[in-house]
């Protein structure tokens, strides 16, 4: 019986998927330099042979509540619909018991592929062995889930990197060399969800240029926050990186002597809450360097102003485009690799990676963006030349 289900079940399988096939693996994508029209369709396949349809592709997103979420939900949704697919996008409130709720749903309601970006990489081991049952591919996006092996591709930005970016900004902006300790300057790093596997990643790739200034006594940190665990933030969430920040200064820099120059934030979200608490908080008179990561609103806001120093910028649209022509590839039967970098014709750069990213089960294949740094200077030439915001006024507004 069980053999019988199985049979059948690959056939419908094998049908959908020449269903759905619309006999490339969307090679025409471009996204390197975005129209004005919109980032969307700058970033996007080009779809010029409309798939047969009938492709349901289930999209699980993390939460409304940050930012960029958003935005990812959005671009992916329209790449898929414009290559026939038929798209459920669920957003599952920062909550994991929602969003296993809503991938059983999407489970249910048999789609074809799976692109979830996880709340917590750990939780979702058990719901996934039902796709994998279901025979439905996974691809994990922006976020790896770890302890299953039923996830094909990772696809995301240069996690490492991003990190690395951020403490190479703050090594130029104070000029430091390794041997010239004739000054120091005092740092507080504020990193991200622990759940989230990103978020070491982020923090790993900032220490990797930063903790040979800290071994050198060139960085202090007044606090002794130096560890991930200490300095994680539950949720990404802004308040929490506030309030934390808010303590810190009102126990080590109250006396209005020990200047704050630098706040190393992970992202935005993070970064905003440190804003607000050096804002309101802070005795010194300096601004100190803070950094970020995705270009929400209120940051670029907040760079415009003077507030925050820099962000790294990811651009999700690029990203949306990579997670489109890898599901749709693989919705074709095929197995992509490396090569598909190069036959998707994507303007916008891509490593293919088979080292970095073990879940615990395995090495995951993984194709990874590039980010850039986005500061005052730049923002209108990375951001608003490209296509992804407009300027609204004196702040850029993202299109999506
Ligand atoms: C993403 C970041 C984002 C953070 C909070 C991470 O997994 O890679 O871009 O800032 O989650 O949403």
């Amino acid at each position: 019986m069980k053999k019988l289900i199985a049979a059948v079940l690959a056939c419908m399988m094998t049908a959908s998927m020449v269903a759905c096939s619309n006999g490339s693996t969307g090679g025409q994508s471009s996204a390197a330099a975005p129209s004005s029209e919109a980032a969307l369709d700058a970033a996007g396949s080009a779809a010029s042979t409309p798939a047969a349809g009938g492709k349901k592709v289930g999209i699980s997103m993390p939460t409304k509540s940050l930012e960029r979420w958003n935005r990812d939900g959005s671009y992916l949704e329209d790449q898929f619909e414009g290559k026939g697919c038929s798209v459920e996008l669920t957003y599952s409130d920062n909550k994991i018991d929602q969003q296993v709720k809503d991938i059983e749903n999407l489970i249910a309601d048999k789609v074809d592929l799976l692109v979830v970006a996880a709340i917590d990489g750990d939780s979702l081991s058990n719901v996934l062995n039902t796709a994998k049952s279901a025979n439905i591919p996974v691809i994990s996006y922006d976020r790896l889930i770890m302890n299953t092996d039923a996830i094909s591709y990772y696809v995301s930005f240069d996690n490492f990197k991003v990190g690395q970016l951020q403490g190479q900004f703050v090594v130029d902006q104070l000029g430091l060399k390794p041997d010239d300790k004739s000054k120091s300057y005092n740092i507080e790093f504020t990193a991200g969800d622990p759940a989230d596997n990103n978020a070491t990643f982020f923090f790993n790739g900032a220490m990797d240029v930063l903790k040979p200034y800290i071994d050198a006594g060139i960085l202090k940190v007044p606090s002794g926050q130096k560890t991930f665990q200490q300095v994680a933030t539950q949720s990404w969430d802004t308040k929490n990186a506030m309030n934390r920040m808010q303590n810190i200064l009102g126990s080590y820099y109250s006396n209005g002597k020990t200047t704050l120059d630098v706040a190393l934030c992970s992202n935005d979200s993070t970064a905003l809450g440190v804003t607000q608490a050096i804002g309101s908080d802070y005795m010194g008179s300096n601004t100190p360097i803070i950094t970020g990561q995705d270009g929400d609103e209120a940051n670029l806001a907040n760079i415009i102003d003077g507030k925050q120093s820099m962000t790294v910028y990811k651009a999700v649209a690029n990203e949306a485009v990579a997670t489109l022509d890898i599901g749709m590839a693989m919705l074709d039967g095929q197995k992509p690799d490396e090569s598909l970098i190069k036959s998707a014709g994507w303007k916008f750069d891509c490593s293919y990676d088979t080292k970095s990213y073990d879940n615990k089960k395995g090495i995951v294949p993984s194709y990874l963006l590039v980010p850039t740094v986005v500061t005052k200077d730049n923002i209108q030439k990375e951001l608003v030349d490209t296509g992804y915001y407009t300027m609204d006024g004196k702040y850029p507004k993202a299109k999506k």
